[in-house]
C-alpha cells in the first residue's frame, strides 16, 4: 500500500496553517485511492545539531528520541513529500537540519538507510514569492534525490505569502488537484 509522509518545513507559529501545507492538502484530496498519508510538522521537533564524525569515528549510534521518530516515519512511508516554503532561496532551517540527519543515518551501523531510501520516491511542495527565485531550492531537493537513488518526482509551486495566499494561485490549485495522478 502506498503511504506518503508530508514533511512540513514551514515555520509558523502552532496552530497556523501556512501556504505550502494548504497546497500541500490540495494535493493530498487526490491521492491515489487507498493511499494511507502521514503529516509530520519539523519546527515542533527537537532535532540534535549535525555533528560531522565522518572522517573520525566514521559511524554514528541509532538516533533517539525525535530524530528517531522521524527516521522511522521515513522507513514507514514509500513517498517522501517535501512540504517546503522557500527561505532565502534555499532551504528551510528544519528542513535542512533534518537532512543533515541524514548524513549521520547513513553511517549508521545495519541501518542500510541509502538503500531503503532508494525505493521511496520524492516528491516537493513549495511556495514562494517568486517562481524563479524557488528553482536553487527546487534543484537541490532533485540532487538530494539524485544522491541518494530516491525516484525524483518533481515539484509543484504556488505563490504564498500570507496565510492563505496560495488560494488566490488558481493555476497552482489546478496543478494540486493533478500532482499526484498516477503516471
Ligand atoms: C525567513 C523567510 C525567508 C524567505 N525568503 C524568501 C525568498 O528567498 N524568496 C521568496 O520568494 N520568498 C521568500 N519568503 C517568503 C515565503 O517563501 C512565502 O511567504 C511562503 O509562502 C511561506 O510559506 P508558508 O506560508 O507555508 O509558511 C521568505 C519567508 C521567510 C519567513
Amino acid at each position: 500500500m502506498k503511504h506518503y509522509l508530508f514533511l512540513n518545513a514551514s515555520t509558523r507559529e502552532p496552530g497556523h496553517v501556512g501556504n505550502t501545507e494548504t497546497l500541500a492538502r490540495r494535493a493530498a484530496l487526490a491521492l491515489p485511492a487507498g493511499a494511507a498519508q502521514t503529516w509530520l510538522s519539523l519546527a515542533g521537533l527537537d532535532l540534535p545539531s549535525f555533528v560531522d564524525r565522518r572522517h573520525t569515528a566514521g559511524t554514528y549510534e541509532m538516533p533517539e528520541g525525535d530524530a528517531k521518530r522521524v527516521l522511522d516515519a521515513l522507513l514507514d512511508a514509500t513517498d517522501i513529500v517535501l512540504v517546503s516554503p522557500v527561505y532565502w532561496f534555499s532551504v528551510p532551517s528544519p528542513l535542512k537540519l533534518c537532512l543533515d540527519q541524514w548524513s549521520a543515518w547513513l553511517r549508521v551501523p545495519g541501518l542500510d538507510f541509502k538503500a531503503r531510501m532508494a525505493q521511496k520516491r520524492l516528491w516537493v511542495v513549495a511556495t514562494s514569492g517568486d517562481r524563479a527565485k524557488a528553482q536553487p531550492m527546487l534543484d537541490s531537493y532533485r540532487l538530494c534525490a539524485e544522491f541518494i537513488g530516491m525516484p525524483w518526482m518533481g515539484a509543484l509551486w504556488g505563490k504564498g505569502g500570507a496565510p492563505e495566499a496560495v488560494l488566490a494561485d488558481d493555476e497552482a490549485l489546478a496543478a494540486a488537484g493533478r500532482f499526484f495522478a498516477p503516471a
